[in-house]
C-alpha cells in the first residue's frame, strides 16, 4: 500500500519523507490556505522536494476552467497529479485530461457511483473521504470496501486513495480491505509507528543493559 501526506506544510513533509516510507502528497485549497503561502509558490515548493505523485486541486467548476488549470498545473512536473471534484463538469474534464495523458485524483467522492464515474472516466485515482462520512454518523470505511470491490468486479486500473483519514484504524482498516493508497495528516502519521510495548520494552532493554553495565 502506498503512503502519501495530505499536508500542503512543507516542513511536515520533508520529516515525513525523513522517515523513509513516504510515496506521494496530496494537498487541496484549505491545505494550501493554511500555509499562508502563495498557491503557485506553495506548490513548487512541494515540487522540488517530492519525487512521487503530487496532488494539485482545480478550483475552477467548469469544465473549460478545470481543463486548462489542469494543463497548467500538469506542466510545472511529471509527477503532478490535478485534483479535480466528482461533479458533472469534473466528469468531462477527468475525460479530457486523462486523454492527454494527464494523471486525475477524482476528490471529494461521497459514494461507490461517484466512483464508478471516475474510474470509467479515465481517473488515476480516486479518493473517497472515510474521516467526512464517519463525521455525519455513516460507516465512511464501508464505501472503500464497496469501491475496491467495485473495481475489482471490472478490472479498473483507478487506484483507491483513501482520504480524510482521522486515525490510525483507518489505515488499518484499508489495508484489510486492499485499498491502493492512504492519503495520511502528519499527525496520524506519528501514531502509526507509536506503541506503548514498544516504549516499555525499549526503556526496560537500556535499563538492564545499564545495570549489566556498570562500573
Ligand atoms: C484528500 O485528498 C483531502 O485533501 C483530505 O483527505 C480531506 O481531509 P479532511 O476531511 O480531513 O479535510
Amino acid at each position: 500500500m502506498k503512503i502519501f501526506i495530505d499536508t500542503a506544510d512543507l516542513a511536515e513533509i520533508k520529516e515525513a519523507m525523513s522517515l523513509g516510507i513516504l510515496d506521494g502528497v496530496t494537498t487541496n485549497p484549505s491545505l494550501v490556505a493554511k500555509t499562508g503561502k502563495p498557491f503557485e509558490a506553495c506548490i513548487k515548493d512541494i515540487l522540488q522536494v517530492v519525487p512521487g505523485d503530487v496532488s494539485v486541486e482545480v478550483v475552477g467548476t467548469d469544465h473549460a476552467t478545470m481543463v486548462a488549470e489542469g494543463k497548467k498545473y500538469a506542466a510545472w512536473g511529471d509527477n503532478v497529479v490535478v485534483k479535480v471534484p466528482i461533479i458533472q463538469e469534473g466528469l468531462k474534464a477527468i475525460k479530457s485530461l486523462s486523454q492527454e495523458g494527464i494523471k486525475v485524483n477524482v476528490t471529494l467522492c461521497f459514494s461507490p457511483l461517484q466512483a464508478l464515474l471516475a474510474a470509467k472516466a479515465g481517473a488515476s485515482y480516486i479518493s473517497p473521504f472515510v474521516g467526512r462520512l464517519d463525521d455525519i454518523g455513516s460507516d465512511g470505511m464501508d464505501l472503500i470496501q464497496q469501491v475496491v470491490d467495485i473495481y475489482g468486479n471490472y478490472g479498473y486500473d483507478t487506484e483507491v486513495l483513501v482520504a480524510s483519514i482521522r486515525n490510525p484504524m483507518h489505515v488499518v482498516n484499508a489495508a484489510l480491505m486492499g485499498a491502493d493508497v492512504c492519503t495520511i495528516p502528519f499527525k496520524v502519521i506519528g501514531q502509526l509507528l507509536k506503541h506503548p510495548l514498544t516504549d516499555k520494552g525499549l526503556a526496560a532493554f537500556l535499563a538492564d543493559w545499564e545495570k549489566a553495565n556498570k562500573g
